[in-house]
């Protein structure tokens, strides 16, 4: 039994009605409807980013039901009898116990979509002819291979939750934990996890554990990204040129670099239309300065490329805005960082199949296109032991 210290406040503080999950009404409605209307609809898919409540909302809505769960996952899919079992005709009494029953699949993006060895397709098999509700969540439920899938369910979007709700929500841990955390401190996590209550709930745990000196390094780096964002927010609500418009990128500690890519990422979120390509302009000619800065070693361009990316940018608009817009990371470094993830998997792949035929890794990844091919069969991936990333890395 772990201590209670040690429990993840996001397990502690889960939530576990339609009222505990915040800042989702929309979806929590939609699901109402789909309770009242199965089976018209057998399935519903609630899906969006990690940690936005869809888990919680499909336990919310066992408890609301005050119905049984039953879990499956996507190696269950692999065993037929099971799923025979659920759907077969002892599955349409009712649970002895309780009255109700609802069958979650809990994360099927990793569900694999190969023939006979899928899963997927028991899945559909299910949701034809399942006598109780099923609730799926995934990530990304409009990946290919949930076509048919998306037919057969309602789906339900779980958007990113409101920054104002995660800090509310951050506060009322504070309270019951007895932590003392300042209001600074709580925004900038509640801003930085862009909606992911989980990470907020993580963040806060980790930070209530630290000595000041190590809290102090630690939000220093966080008000980098703080900073970077009223810089963001300061150009993009205000029309007017002034000082301090000039000025707007000094307090931000962040290579030029990297400011550039937040403005880049950003203008599409704030910029429309006319205002979009007048945006665009001034980045583009700032990229014109940052090149010739990194070539000719001309650093009294960077003046130019600050001006670009401040007032440049703010002047493609006329008025001054108001309102909230959630700033988004730059997503080129995550991408790519991904593209390495999955090169990474093509070289796991080729190291195993590089042992057992004795070649060298390096042969075997000039003569991945033919690989592909060999490895189509299922029998030798079997012989490589190819775990279920490197197996969907191949089926992509
Ligand atoms: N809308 C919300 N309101 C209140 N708490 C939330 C909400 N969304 C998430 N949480 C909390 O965040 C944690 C993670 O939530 P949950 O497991 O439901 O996320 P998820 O959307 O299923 O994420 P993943 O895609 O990673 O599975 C839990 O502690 C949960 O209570
Ligand atoms: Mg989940």
């Amino acid at each position: 039994m772990i201590s209670n210290d040690n429990v993840p406040w996001c397990e502690k503080y889960r939530a576990n009605c339609f009222a505990d999950v915040q800042g989702q009404e929309f979806a929590v409605d939609k699901v109402k409807l789909f309770l009242k209307s199965f089976p018209k609809t057998k399935a519903i898919a609630l899906h969006g980013p990690p940690g936005v409540g869809k888990t919680s909302l499909a336990y919310a809505i066992a408890f609301e039901m005050d119905a049984e769960i039953l879990e499956l996952n996507s190696s269950d899919f692999r065993n037929k009898a099971k799923i025979a079992e659920i759907v077969g005709p002892a599955s349409r009494q009712k649970s002895l116990f309780r009255k109700n029953k609802i069958i979650l699949v809990d994360e099927v993006d990793g569900i694999s979509a190969i023939k006979d060895r899928g899963g997927l397709g028991e899945l559909l098999v299910l949701l034809e002819k399942s006598a109780f509700p099923i609730i799926i969540t995934a990530n990304d439920i409009w990946n290919r291979k949930f076509n048919l899938l998306r037919r057969k369910a309602e789906l339900v979007q779980l958007k990113e939750v409101d920054y104002k709700v995660v800090l509310r929500i951050l506060r009322e841990v504070c309270e019951k934990e007895n932590c003392v955390v300042s209001s600074e401190v709580l925004t900038s996590i509640a801003i930085r996890v862009r909606g992911d209550i989980r990470a907020a709930l993580n963040d806060l745990q980790l930070l209530s554990k630290m000595d000041s000196p190590e809290l102090l390094r630690e939000v220093g780096e966080r008000n980098k990204e703080q900073s970077i964002f009223s810089a963001l927010q300061y150009v993009f609500k205000n029309a007017k040129i002034d000082g301090d418009m000039i000025k707007v990128y000094d307090e931000v500690n962040m290579p030029i670099d990297e400011v550039f890519l937040w403005v880049e990422e950003n203008i599409p979120v704030e910029y429309k239309g006319v205002e979009l390509v007048r945006a665009l302009d001034a980045l583009s000619l700032a990229d014109v300065f940052r090149g010739r800065i990194r070539r000719q070693r001309h650093w009294r361009f960077m003046v130019y490329e600050y001006f670009l990316l401040g007032a440049g940018v703010a002047s493609a608009k006329k008025y001054n805005r108001t309102g909230w817009t959630n700033y988004r990371k730059p997503s080129r470094i995550l991408k790519i960082w991904l593209q390495n993830q999955r090169a990474a998997k093509k070289k796991t792949i080729c190291q195993k199949y590089a042992k057992r035929c004795h070649i060298s890794t390096k042969t075997a990844m000039k003569d991945f296109m033919l690989l592909k091919i060999i490895l189509g069969k299922r029998e030798i991936r079997e012989e490589l032991n190819l775990d279920n990333d490197e197996i969907s890395y191949l089926d992509k």
